[in-house]
């Protein structure tokens, strides 16, 4: 034997073939491979003089009462190659509703007949049929008879045989009768009465069925049965069987890690939620604090304090939420001042400002934030002079058209370094840091504008063999950052979310993420 060797779990593959290893080790080599439901029947098959045995037999001599043991087994044994499997296709046939009526009051064409026979000549019309047998009863019923030979003469029903037609009614009424009660094998029943019958509506019910049978294969023959013995397997592993030595001298049950099982479906965070804790938590491993704010913000601190022109096309109604309640929100008299300095000719700054007039009115207008900037612009302006790193990751809103890559609600992963060393360099490490721990290590950038950063760059990552981009960033301009009271430099991004949703999860239309379909959600990969 070769006990020593670790048998463990794993179903051992087919190459242990009898036929290539030497004779005496050849059955308890492949016996290994067998469980001991497997050898039971394998000795209950071999023990079989008359041919193959069906479950019920396997069961008996088994002295099993579930069908699943046996068939798993025979099966198994079919699989190993020790049992062969034989299916007869069987068709039950037993009486339907109409059937079930008709053995009790007769064929409606049997019945007509009788009834026919009990009348004149001249009474045989459709019209008094008709009245004797209903509607529903009589059309179906002449239908047969004309089946039968007769024929309709001027509403008249002839029949020049009315004695071969009770003779066929009489034969059609036996089968019903033969099967009256029971579900009986077609193959012993008459095949012409069995095919007029299945041309008719609920007489009769047929059922398919097989009858499998096992038997063993040749194979198995050359088995010596000594061998084939159930031997007290290791079904599973205990702390107290582990604690113990007797596991030593025994066997373990082996099991097929191939085997399908069903995939549990527990409750589990919504794929979006979990790309968010992730992005946190690359941020906040890579030292960054996070922030948060509201989605009600004012023109003023979402627009203004980025030194965006206040006649740009973005901030009219095609792309900003304004709000109706509250309208306005009150902005302090100072910070107007200020922003209205850099926006009409650049007083207090370095910078020459847009020129025009600065409409204080339009500051307070309150709207829904169409990006995160304002909270990092926010923070900037409450710790102007505390170097900081922080991120966040926020629902902005802007009024988009819905399509396969646009929601009007999506979510913007922003971030600034506010430090005396901030830089360029500093800021496209730290994003390609970023998007390399979350798993794209080709990330590009190249030259873009925005109205508050200089140098403004795209950031975007290889995909599938295309770039895409995925967001903004750059160096917040002096207009942004002298009346927030700072000197330093700021490195400043906002990269959108579900983009790289889309990316990690490979879905192709954007709304996916935000479609409560149980169905889809279970299956997107868990981050
Ligand atoms: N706010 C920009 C957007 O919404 C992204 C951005 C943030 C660009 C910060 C530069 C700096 O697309």
């Amino acid at each position: 034997m070769l006990a020593a060797e670790p048998t463990f779990g794993i179903m051992r593959k087919k190459s242990e073939h009898p036929a290539t290893v030497k004779r005496g080790n050849a059955s308890a080599l492949t016996m290994r491979g067998l469980d001991n439901r497997e050898k039971r029947v394998l000795r209950i098959l071999l023990g079989s003089q008359n041919g193959g045995l069906g479950v019920n037999q396997i069961l008996e001599l088994a002295g099993w009462s579930d069908q699943a043991h046996a068939v798993g087994a025979a099966m198994g044994l079919v699989e190993k190659g020790f049992a062969n499997l034989t299916e007869v296709e069987n068709v039950h046939v037993s009486l339907g509703t109409e059937g079930v009526h008709a053995a009790k009051d007769g064929l409606i064409e049997q019945r007509i007949l009788l009834w026919l026979a009990k009348q004149d000549r001249s009474n045989r019309t459709i019209a008094s049929i008709s009245e004797e047998f209903g509607r529903s009863e009589s059309g179906p019923g002449i239908g047969l008879l004309r089946g039968m030979g007769a024929n309709i003469v001027n509403g008249n029903l002839e029949l020049h045989d009315l004695d071969e037609a009770m003779k066929i009614a009489g034969e059609r009424m036996d089968f019903i009768k033969e099967i009256e009660g029971l579900s009986v094998n077609s193959s012993g029943l008459d095949e012409k009465l069995l095919e007029h019958f299945s041309k008719r509506k609920g007489l009769i019910v047929s059922e398919k069925s097989i009858k499998r049978t096992w038997s063993a294969s040749e194979r198995a023959l050359t088995l010596d049965l000594n061998e084939v013995i159930e031997i007290d397997q290791i079904g599973e592993v205990t702390p107290d069987l582990l604690q113990g030595e007797s596991w030593k001298e025994r066997e373990f049950k082996p099991f097929d890690i191939h085997a399908p099982a069903p995939i549990p479906l527990g409750g589990r965070p919504h794929p979006l939620q979990s790309l968010i804790d992730r992005i946190r938590a690359v941020f906040l491993e890579m030292g960054f604090s996070e922030i948060a704010g509201d989605f009600v913000q004012t023109a003023g601190w979402n627009m203004d304090a980025l030194f965006i022109p206040q006649d740009h096309p973005a901030r009219t109604m095609q792309d900003t939420f304004y709000l109706s309640s509250p309208e306005s929100i009150k902005i302090d008299e100072e910070r107007l001042m200020q922003w209205a300095g850099t926006h009409q000719d650049g007083r207090g700054t370095t910078s020459r400002g847009w020129g025009g007039v600065f409409d204080a009115k339009e500051s307070e207008r309150a709207l829904l934030r169409t990006h995160t900037t304002v909270n990092t612009v926010k923070h900037i302006a409450n710790n102007p002079a505390v170097p900081s790193r922080v991120f966040g990751v926020g629902r902005v809103f802007r009024q988009e058209t819905i399509d396969r890559t646009h929601l009007p609600e999506f979510h913007q992963i922003e971030g600034i370094i506010h430090e005396e060393q901030a830089s360029l360099p500093m800021l496209i490490t730290t994003l390609r840091t970023f998007y390399s721990k979350m798993g794209y290590s080709d990330v590009r950038v190249r030259p873009a504008y925005f109205p508050y950063t200089e140098p403004s760059i795209e950031v975007e990552v290889l995909w599938k063999g295309a770039w895409l981009e995925l967001g903004g960033a750059g160096i917040f301009r002096p207009e942004v950052t002298q009346p927030l009271g700072t000197e330093w430099p700021v490195c400043a991004w906002g990269m959108g979310l579900e983009r790289l949703a889309m990316l990690i999860l490979g879905l192709d239309d954007i709304r996916e993420l935000y479609q409560p379909d149980l169905a889809i959600l279970s299956k997107m990969p868990i981050l």
